[in-house]
């Protein structure tokens, strides 16, 4: 059905920076990627970060960090750069071109070195993740890094080598392909970066009742030590929709993004890169990509209020922590039925994983057996 139109990218346009070839004459200067450098060079590169066409410049930066829009006006809450040490940066002419390589110094493909600036840690830190705490696994990330940030349009050769799950890694306009010949005009999008559990799978399900399809989204990207690895997850997304969700209203695919637990900054990223995937909707719940205490528990969804005129065209499903209530007898949330003390089944993170290492799955109001079952098998001897 090429006549459904589906929702018009950020920015207007899908960019992707893809197809370019091996140089024959290499740059002089080349520089290997961090794993979160890759990923978003390959976000950019497949379309999903558009209208980004490349690391961001000086007064991108700044103002991203503080008023959450690119320089021209268009929103967009965190910084994308390529941060390198000064030695690194100071090999590295401004205009020239050099190449950009993985971890296993194979080659990526290309950044035309349009300027490089010192950026502002601090700043970005409080700004962008609302801490400066070490401790927060974004904001160390971010103070590990280069102070020097090369900025620029990007031409990549190969996005990713050896990537994992390549029958559900599409591209923005491979989504968008694959929504028009399902026929399916509104679209919402489940980020996670966890296994479904009940909650989810409330929220996912609610959402299909009034789109046309739902697209799974997990995060595969670079995520923290203690977050269940991506294989395991992709195992527990493929039982799950295949057991309990409908295959007509149902897709999977990956997002090749690194987690940033920037919480409501990063849900307006989220929700961004859902519009350029051609999602119509896109669902946070509670402490969306939040981690530890640093952000109050429904601050992704107020954040979007606070955007620049003409902020994004996706529109938000917002939901209320749900839970399964043993009175009412299945999932609710508090606008759908009274907070009765104890009457929800809650269990902590640390609380599912001790239950899951000794071998025990958690109540069927919780989790699925079967995810349960794969979580437990996974956890075996480690
Ligand atoms: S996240 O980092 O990707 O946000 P997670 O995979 O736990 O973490 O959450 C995926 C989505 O489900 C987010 O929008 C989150 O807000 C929402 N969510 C998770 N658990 C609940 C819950 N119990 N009630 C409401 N929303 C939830």
């Amino acid at each position: 059905m090429d006549g459904v139109e589906l929702i018009a990218p950020h920015g207007g346009q899908l960019i992707e920076r893809t197809g370019a070839s091996e140089e024959s004459a290499p740059p002089a200067v080349s520089v290997q990627l961090n794993e979160r450098q890759q990923c978003d060079l390959e976000m950019i590169a497949v379309g999903a970060m558009s209208p980004l066409e490349g690391f961001m410049g000086e007064a991108d930066y700044n103002s991203v960090c503080d008023e959450m829009k690119l320089s021209d006006g268009t929103a967009w809450p965190i910084p994308i750069t390529c941060a390198v040490d000064a030695s690194t940066a100071d090999r590295v002419e401004t205009g020239s071109r050099i190449a950009l390589h993985d971890g296993n110094d194979r080659l990526l493909g290309y950044l035309t070195v349009s300027e490089k600036y010192k950026q502002d840690k601090a700043k970005q830190a409080t700004k962008a993740y609302g801490t400066d705490d070490i401790a927060h696994p974004g904001v160390k990330g971010l103070m590990e890094e280069g102070d020097v940030c090369l900025a620029g349009k990007i031409d990549v050769v190969t996005a990713r080598h050896d990537p994992m799950f390549v029958d559900h890694r599409l591209t923005p306009l491979s989504t968008r392909a694959e929504f028009q010949r399902r026929g399916w005009k509104t679209i919402a999008a489940f980020q996670t970066r966890n296994p479904i559990h009940r909650a989810h799978e409330y929220l996912t399900k609610c959402a299909q009742e009034i789109t046309d399809g739902l697209l799974i989204h997990p995060l595969m990207g670079a995520t923290k030590d203690g977050d269940i690895p991506a294989e395991v997850r992709m195992k527990c997304y493929e039982v799950i929709i295949e057991k309990y969700y409908h295959p007509d209203h149902t897709l999977l695919s990956i997002m090749p993004a690194a987690m940033r637990y920037a919480g409501p900054r990063e849900a307006v990223l989220h929700a961004i890169l859902r519009q350029n995937y051609g999602c119509s909707h896109f669902i946070v719940g509670r402490d969306h990509a939040g981690v530890g205490s640093y952000y109050g528990t429904y601050d992704a969804q107020r954040i979007f209020e606070t955007l620049p005129d003409g902020g994004l065209k996706i529109q938000l499903l917002n939901f209320e922590h749900a839970a399964w209530s043993k009175s009412a007898g299945g999932m609710v949330s508090g606008k759908t039925f009274p907070k009765i003390e104890g009457d929800q089944i809650f269990l902590s993170g640390t609380k599912v994983r001790e239950l899951l290492q000794k071998g025990e799955r958690p109540p069927v109001e919780f989790t699925r057996p079967e995810i349960a079952d794969i979580l437990i098998d996974s956890m075996k001897g480690s």
